[in-house]
Formats: structure tokens, sequence, C-alpha cells
């Protein structure tokens, strides 16, 4: 099989804004000092997240989730197929993987809106706690995350986290994407810091 394009800008630069920023937001989150920064990191995790959930409807072929977002059955089939050493190629997400991807995109509202809300003063202690039990769920998930990236580059003998960079995948030429969408790119920049500094303010 060749390398054909599987990812678009959007995908590839949401992906690591969202990789940077929840980083930053996690190293930040317990100072009183950096509080500006944790706040704009969450901002940014949030607008990235938005943006993704709206692509993933309009977005270029593989963006889409009713391309990746599978049953159990197909994810229970992937990961009994990596354990047996003959799991399907997908030139997407795998189906286990969008299951990982659905919780991720979850937990990252989710943190943010509770992380606002208390930014704001508006819930009580109770809601910084669940804001930080939301961010450590979050993290144990892109634990299994980047270990199931690991897992299925051995497996397919493909680096996906190039992938993930160049936008190319090991594909046929009918599975590839026709225009990386640089323009949507300028837009997902900007929207994403639109909402990272009103979520901040
Ligand atoms: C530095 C470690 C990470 C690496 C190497 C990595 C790598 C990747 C790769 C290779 C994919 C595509 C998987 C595939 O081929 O199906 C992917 C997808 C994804 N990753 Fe990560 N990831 C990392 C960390 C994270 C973190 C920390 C998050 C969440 C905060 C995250 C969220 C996502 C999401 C949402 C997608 C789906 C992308 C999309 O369709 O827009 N990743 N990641």
């Amino acid at each position: 099989m060749d390398k054909v394009l599987i990812w678009d800008w959007p995908v590839r630069i949401g992906h690591w804004l969202l990789v940077g920023a929840f980083a930053l937001a996690w190293i930040t989150g317990d100072s009183e000092e950096w509080r500006l920064v944790h706040a704009f990191a969450g901002g940014t995790v949030v607008g990235a997240i938005l943006f993704r959930l709206l692509w993933g409807l309009v977005g270029t072929r593989h963006a889409r989730f009713a391309s990746f977002v599978r049953g159990p059955r197909a994810a229970l089939d992937y990961v009994l197929g990596l354990l047996r050493g003959d799991a399907s190629q997908y030139a997407g997400h795998n189906a286990a993987g969008g299951w990982a991807i659905v919780a991720l995109l979850t937990l990252g509202l989710l943190t943010g809106a509770s992380g606002w809300l208390t930014y704001q003063d508006m819930g009580g202690e109770w809601l910084e706690e669940v804001h930080e039990a939301l961010a450590t769920g979050m993290l144990a998930v892109a634990a299994v995350h980047v270990a199931g990236v690991v897992v299925s580059s051995l497996a397919h003998r493909e680096n996906l986290l190039r992938s993930m960079l160049t936008g190319l995948k090991q594909g046929r030429p009918d599975e590839a994407i026709a225009n990386a969408r640089p323009l949507v790119l300028v837009v997902l920049l900007g929207w994403v810091v639109a909402c990272a500094w009103w979520l901040a303010r």
C-alpha cells in the first residue's frame, strides 16, 4: 500500500494544540501564580474541542465521526485482532481508538466547563474537586490512548505519530482526501485564540 493523505491540517494542528494546551493546563493547575495561564490553556482545550465537534460533522472524510465511531463489537474485534496479531487495518482511526477519542473529547469539554465555572466563582469547593477528578480521568485516558498508538504502530509497522504530523498514512488511493484544508486551519487558529481569550478573561 502507498502513503496517501488521510489527516487534514485542522485535524493535525488541532490535535497538537490539544496535547500542548492540556499539558500546560495540567502543569499549571495547582499554582495560584499561574492561574491566568492555566485558564488560557483550558480555554484553548475547549476551543479546540468545540471546533473538532463541528469538524466531525462537516470535515473531511476521515475526520467525520460517522467514519470512525463504530459499535463496541468492532472495537472489541480490533483489540482481539491485536492480541492475535491480525488486527484489521483502518485508513483513518481504528475502531478502538475511536472510542478513546470520543472519551477524550467528552472529558475535555466537561473538564473545561467545570474549570470555567470554578474560575468564575460559580461553583463551590465540590466543583473544584470534580474539575480535578475529570482532569485526572482525562490524563488516564490520554495515557491509554498513547499506549494504543504505540501498540497499533508496532502491529501495523507504521509510525502513527509521524502520520499525525504529515497527514500521510498507508492506504489505497481511493481512501485519500483530496485537500488538506489549509484555509480552515486559519479559521481554527482564530477561533481557538478568541475562545481562550474569552474564557480566561
Ligand atoms: C504526546 C502524546 C500523544 C501522541 C504521540 C498522540 C498521537 C496520536 C495519533 C497518532 C493519533 C491518530 C491515531 C490514529 O492513527 O488513529 C491521535 C489522535 C488523537 N489524539 Fe493523540 N496523541 C498524544 C496525546 C494526546 C493527548 C494528551 C490527547 C488529549 C488531550 C490526545 C487526543 C487525541 C484526539 C482527540 C485524537 C483524534 C484526532 C482527531 O481525529 O481529530 N492525544 N493521537
